[in-house]
């Protein structure tokens, strides 16, 4: 029986190239999101690459809890079988503290945070069933926090706690937990507003320092593979997380020059 891999936040970015290496790889998929066009071209495309992949395409948001529990039981049933689950879904409240509300914060959680739960839940039987493995998409956020990004890192601090408490709960029933820390990685990440939606009028420019896509996913499906505990992608933020453990002053003093002038 071919595997199965359910990816959370698969019509673009991260998800979506998660997406491709495992269908290449000889999994079935059950992919989410809210943008279903993107996910229905996803879904074609791959299946006329590989004709034997069988694809559930679930339109859900991670924030409803009862619409995860559904879509990941109808895909148990479909597929009988849980081998690898990927919390992918997530977005960026950014902006300085005075220029956010407490219920920005709030939406931030409910997506990365509880989105994350609503995800595992409903999967640990299965997963347990198939000695398999989960992975947490979190950031180099999860470990530093430069100014105007207070909501999302504090977000992504607390899956990177969730993963660590996981990875030793889960070890003994036989699932590995990989927590995932990217850098920059191109995506439709950058295009967002607060509340999460694309804005398709503002311009895609990535940072300079930003992987391809496709990179960054072969990099997470062999850290997952491999059944690791984690793994930081992209040299600059393994540069970073590196400079947060070891030389944690310098990381302050970078952003000070970065927010220097402004009040
Ligand atoms: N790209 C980077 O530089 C970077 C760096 C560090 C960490 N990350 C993390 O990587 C993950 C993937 O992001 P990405 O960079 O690939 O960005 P992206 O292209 O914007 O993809 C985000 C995905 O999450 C889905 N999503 C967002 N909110 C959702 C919700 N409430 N319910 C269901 N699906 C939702 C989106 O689907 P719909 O829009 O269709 O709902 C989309 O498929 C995120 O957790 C992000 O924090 C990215």
């Amino acid at each position: 029986m071919r595997p199965h891999c359910y990816i959370t936040g698969a019509s673009s970015g991260i998800g979506a190239a998660l997406a491709k290496e495992y269908a290449k790889d000889g999994y079935n998929l059950t992919f989410t999101g809210r943008r279903v066009p993107l996910l229905n071209q996803l879904k074609q495309e791959l299946v006329g690459l590989y004709p034997d992949c069988k694809i559930i395409v679930s339109q859900v948001d991670v924030c409803d809890e009862k619409a995860m529990s559904e879509s990941i039981a109808d895909s148990l049933k479909q597929f009988q079988r849980l081998d690898v689950l990927i919390a992918n879904a997530g977005y960026v409240v950014g902006g300085e503290f005075k220029n956010l509300q407490t219920k920005d914060y709030r939406n931030q959680f409910e997506t990365n945070v509880f989105g994350v739960l609503h995800t595992i839940y409903p999967a640990l039987k299965s997963l347990e069933e198939s000695n398999g493995s989960l992975s947490i998409i979190g950031s180099v956020n999860s470990y530093l926090t430069p100014p105007t990004v207070s909501a999302y890192a504090m977000s992504k601090y607390a899956v990177r706690s969730l993963g660590e408490a996981l990875y030793h709960e889960l070890k003994p029933k036989g699932i590995s937990v990989t927590m995932i820390y990217p850098g920059f990685v191109k995506s439709d990440i950058r295009i967002r507003n607060k509340q999460g939606a694309v804005l398709e009028r503002k311009k895609k420019s990535e940072p300079k320092l930003a992987m391809d896509t496709d990179v960054a996913a072969r990099q997470i499906k062999r850290a997952i593979d491999k059944r690791k505990q984690e793994a930081v992608i992209t040299w600059h933020g393994k540069f970073a997380v590196w400079f947060k453990r070891f030389c944690p002053v310098f990381l302050p003093y970078l952003f000070r020059l970065q927010s220097r002038g402004k009040k």
